[in-house]
């Protein structure tokens, strides 16, 4: 990567490396991406996930949207522009936690197949499973955990996505969880399974 300042010196030689890192923590990082619309099961999804890969020892962080919007990015609208911005630093932001050994599960709604494409080249494309977390609007609008749907009805929220924002449906992606079709639990057993190889370590029993 070019840098902007050329004032900028990386120490990256003398940090550990994810492979002795990984060596650590006995798993491989790997980044679980789910994307979809708001209301249609990421944070639930990542949450489940989280707990069922604690019980078998791995050591995971999630990153979502409404926190990472209170904090880090807290600055960003969610103008085209704005979304952009937020996915690259997401993205930036969970490159590091792989770097670190770590199994990050991130829930953006990630909108645009252009997007998605920016994360995955940041991350690296071995890196990262994109789980497309599908549910028919209207279901999404019939749950509306936030009352942020309503909102949009109403006119008080702009720009709010399926409404006057767009989301793009993938065309090719790694896995599609269909959160009207399966319940948490059934959802988890079709997921887990598909994530278990990416981030299972040779000998982890035996070598802990
Ligand atoms: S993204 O489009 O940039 O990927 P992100 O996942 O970070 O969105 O944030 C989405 C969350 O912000 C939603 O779950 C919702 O709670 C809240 N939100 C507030 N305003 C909007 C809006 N206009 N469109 C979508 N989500 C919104």
């Amino acid at each position: 990567m070019t840098l902007k300042n050329e004032n900028i010196y990386q120490h990256l030689d003398l940090m550990d490396t994810q492979g002795e890192k990984e060596h650590l923590l006995k798993q491989h990082g790997h980044i679980v991406w789910f994307y979809g619309l708001s209301g249609s099961g990421k944070s639930t999804l990542a949450l489940a996930l989280e707990k069922r890969l604690k019980t078998e020892g791995y050591l995971t962080q999630i990153l979502d949207g409404d926190s990472i919007r209170s904090g880090l990015n807290y600055d960003l609208s969610f103008s085209d522009k704005d979304r952009a911005e937020n996915i690259r630093r997401i993205a930036e932001v969970a490159k590091l936690f792989l770097n670190a050994g770590i199994v990050t599960l991130t829930a953006f709604i990630t909108p645009k197949i252009e997007f998605r494409d920016m994360a995955k080249k940041i991350i690296g494309s071995d890196n990262i499973s994109e789980v497309y977390v599908k549910c028919p609007l209207e279901i999404c609008e019939a749950r509306d955990v936030k009352g942020l749907y309503a909102k949009a009805e109403s006119g008080h929220i702009k720009e709010f996505t399926g409404k006057d924002s767009v989301f793009e449906e993938p065309t090719n992606c790694d896995l599609t969880i269909d959160t009207k079709e399966c319940n948490i639990d059934e959802c988890i057993e079709i997921l887990y399974p598909q994530i278990i190889p990416q981030i299972y370590f040779q000998n982890r029993l035996k070598s802990k």
